[in-house]
This record gives structure tokens, C-alpha cells and sequence, in this order.
């Protein structure tokens, strides 16, 4: 029986267009490992289970809040039942709340609270659950999704930014501590995906990272999927404690297409 791979932030809900940690749960399980799939929406789980189910898939799921500690725990427990994982991937984020994509003066401190509780001590919690069982195991993998954000100008993002650019230095120091003992940390930072939350990018927006990119559209979730499941099956030692850029070739001083 192969280890299971834990997915954070992987809630499918009806009607919705799969969100990244969805995508990776459905390649991750089609190509035969168990997934455990935490979230903090129950119904979104409920939904991911479906869609899973009417694939021929199948997957055990827990509902918590990444930011709470105690029930990440309780979570990593029931998903891994005794055998330790083969790795985590840390995809759960506040993606669509008010966050984003508003002025930063119209936020207040709860915002910001909930914005570093969720996004940066969010992915502490499962790493720090699912280490002893990676050490007991003698490896594994932790993936941690970035983003662009982190590293571009962008105006309504300081918030969302500050989070994805702490993700980086945490995947950076966790490379170094952990990874002589077999655990390999690292991040993917995508640029635009074509999940629920572009549904709420300003299409002014959504252009812009469109005609700004070498791709010239935005990506699926399925490739960022494809890309994760790569770094869980085929860790690259050089590549640890890396954030690497899944962008399309996104360029803030644009693209010199061929004239
Ligand atoms: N979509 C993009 O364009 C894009 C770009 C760059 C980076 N990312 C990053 O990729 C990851 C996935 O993004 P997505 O677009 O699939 O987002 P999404 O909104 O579709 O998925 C995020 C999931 O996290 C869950 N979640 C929120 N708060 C939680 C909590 N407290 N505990 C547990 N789960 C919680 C949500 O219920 C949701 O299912 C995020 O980390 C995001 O920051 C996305």
C-alpha cells in the first residue's frame, strides 16, 4: 500500500471550478496514491468527495481550520490512520475574502489577523504535524504554494503578498533544517490560475497578467496539479527550499512579443 498524500485548501465546491488543491487530490488519486484531503469547508469537501466518487475515486477527508493547531492534528491523524504520509501539500490560503484585491486602508486588524493565521501559521500547523511522522518514516515531502504576489508590485495585495512572501522564508529554513534527514521542502509560486478566485480578479486585471505573460492566458489548475505531483514523485535536491515560479513567463515590464 503506497503513503497517502494530505492536501490542504483541496474543497471542491458544486458549480465551482476546481481550485488547485482540488486538482492535485484528483491527479494524486488517478494516478493511484491515497489522498487525505483537509479543509475547512465541510460542504466543499462533501463536494470534492462527489466528484471524486463519480471519477471511481476515492479519498478520506477531514474538516478543520489549518490555523488551529489542535484540530490540524486531529485532522493529520484520521487522514494518515497509522501510516505515515508521503507528503503534505499546503494549499489552503483565504483566497476570496476581503483580503485581496481591495485598498489596504480599507482593511482592518481582523483582516490582517486572519490573512497571517491562515495563510503563513496555517501551513506551520500541518508541517508541524505531519514532521514527526516524515521523520518516524525516514522522508517525505512538503509542498508549499506561493505565489507571484510574493515577489511583484501589485496595488489591493500587501496583505496576500506578505503571507506568500513569508512562505518562502519558512520553506527556505525548513530545506535547510530537515532536509539532511531526508524530508524535502519546497515551494511552487504559480502566477495566474484559472480557479474560483480569478472569478474575482477585475478583469482589468486579469488582463494585464494575460498580456503580460509568455503563455498569453492563464494556467489550469490541473497543471499546477501536474507540477506538484512532480516534486512529490521526483523531489530535485538542488530545487529544495525553493519557491519556483509557475508564471507562464509573467513579467511585470511585459513581454516583447515578435514585432
Ligand atoms: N489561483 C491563483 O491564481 C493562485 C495564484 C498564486 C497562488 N495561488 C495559491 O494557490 C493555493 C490554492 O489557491 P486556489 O486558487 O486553488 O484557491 P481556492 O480558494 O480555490 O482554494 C483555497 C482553499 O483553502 C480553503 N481554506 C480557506 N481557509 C481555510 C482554513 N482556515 N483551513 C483550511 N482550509 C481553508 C478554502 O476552503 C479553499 O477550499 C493558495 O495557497 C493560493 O494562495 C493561487
Amino acid at each position: 500500500m503506497r503513503s497517502p498524500i494530505i492536501i490542504t485548501g483541496a474543497a471542491k465546491r458544486p458549480g465551482e471550478s476546481p481550485g488547485i488543491g482540488f486538482a492535485t487530490a484528483r491527479e494524486a488519486a488517478r494516478r493511484g496514491y491515497p489522498v487525505g484531503l483537509l479543509d475547512v469547508s465541510a460542504r466543499g469537501l462533501a463536494g470534492a468527495q462527489d466528484a471524486l466518487g463519480g471519477d471511481g475515486l476515492n479519498c478520506r477527508t477531514a474538516v478543520a481550520d489549518v490555523g488551529d493547531p489542535e484540530s490540524v492534528q486531529r485532522a493529520v491523524d484520521v487522514l494518515t490512520a497509522g501510516s505515515p504520509p508521503r507528503a503534505v501539500v499546503n494549499a489552503a490560503a483565504l483566497t476570496r475574502t476581503s483580503q485581496s484585491f481591495v485598498p489596504f486602508v480599507s482593511l482592518g486588524p481582523a483582516d490582517i489577523d486572519a490573512a497571517v493565521r491562515v495563510n503563513v501559521l496555517g501551513m506551520l500547523n500541518v508541517v508541524r504535524a505531519a514532521l514527526p511522522l516524515f521523520l518516524a518514516r525516514g522522508g517525505g515531502v512538503v509542498v508549499n504554494l506561493g505565489s507571484i504576489a510574493a515577489s511583484y508590485p501589485a496595488s489591493g495585495l500587501a496583505v496576500y503578498a506578505m503571507t506568500k512572501a513569508a512562505i518562502g522564508s519558512v520553506t527556505k529554513s525548513l530545506a535547510a533544517e530537515y532536509g539532511s534527514r531526508g524530508i524535502h521542502v519546497q515551494g511552487l509560486a504559480p502566477g495566474a490560475v484559472s480557479t474560483g478566485l480569478f472569478g474575482l480578479v477585475p478583469d482589468h486585471y486579469r488582463r494585464m497578467l494575460v498580456d503580460r505573460s509568455i503563455a498569453g492566458r492563464l494556467a489550469e489548475p490541473e497543471e499546477i496539479a501536474r507540477e506538484i505531483l512532480a516534486v512529490v514523485e521526483r523531489p530535485q535536491p538542488l530545487l529544495a527550499g525553493h519557491m519556483v515560479p509557475l508564471d507562464g513567463g509573467l513579467s511585470p515590464f511585459g513581454v516583447h512579443r515578435p514585432v
